[in-house]
């Protein structure tokens, strides 16, 4: 199958120099790239900055906005038959990038924020995607709630949920504990090496794609 995956953190800039990010290693999105390439899939990996080497046989589109990154996926999506948005797209940018290095000057200073689009949410709207849609959701409480409530409102198929309040797990780590979350059920995955995971991440897309039923 065609499989497209974000990956990493977006960057906002906040003048020529500065920007708004986030933790996100891409770690997770870079083992699902290699993994569905070892599983005979062609891959197309969208990413943020990381520092990351890009796996082989992978085709690569860098980008640093989430602005970027939503207009990436928009060109790519429609000949795609899975995707997988695993990047941590900034919720916000600054309004209005300064186009010279910002000066200090009083002893505040207020950046004025303005949602970015949601990738992941576009997808079935405004893309008009039919394939099969998996998305990821960082929790800090109510995880299956949450993820579930994710799932419906982008329409998913599959949301891979993890904790983000435990220290040592998910994000800058090689391990991770994940529920995968679909719509009539959902199933604990063992913590794990984030290799190993996205292996078996893949396996179930792959059962999502052959129609595959599981127990609920
Ligand atoms: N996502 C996206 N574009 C965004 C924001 C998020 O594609 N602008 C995707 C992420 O890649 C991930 C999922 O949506 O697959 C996360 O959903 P989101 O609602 O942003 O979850 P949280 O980041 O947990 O934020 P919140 O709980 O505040 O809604």
């Amino acid at each position: 199958m065609k499989v497209l995956i974000t990956a990493g953190p977006t960057r906002e800039p906040i003048d020529p120099v500065r920007f708004l990010g986030n933790r996100s290693s891409g770690r997770m999105g870079y083992a699902l790239a290699e993994a569905c390439v070892h599983a005979g899939h062609e891959v197309l990996l969208v990413s943020g900055p990381c520092e990351l080497d890009v796996p082989g046989h992978v085709d690569f589109i860098p980008v640093e906005t989430a602005a970027d990154m939503f207009e990436a996926v928009r060109r790519h999506l429609g000949r795609m038959d899975a995707a997988v948005f695993a990047a941590a797209v900034a919720d916000y940018r600054p309004a209005r990038p300064a186009d010279r290095k910002i000066k200090k000057q009083a002893e505040t200073l207020t950046l004025e924020l303005v949602r970015n689009p949601d990738i992941l949410g576009s997808a079935r709207g405004e893309f008009g995607f039919r394939g099969t849609l998996v998305g990821f959701a960082a929790e800090t409480e109510s995880l299956e709630a949450n993820a579930r409530d994710k799932l419906r409102r982008k329409g998913c198929d599959l949301v891979i949920a993890n904790d983000v309040s435990r220290p040592g797990l998910g994000f800058e780590s090689d391990r991770n504990r994940v529920l995968l979350v679909y719509p009539d059920h959902s199933e604990a995955l063992p913590e794990d090496d984030k290799h190993q995971l996205a292996h078996k991440i893949v396996r179930e897309i792959e059962g999502l794609r052959s129609g595959a039923s599981k127990a609920p």
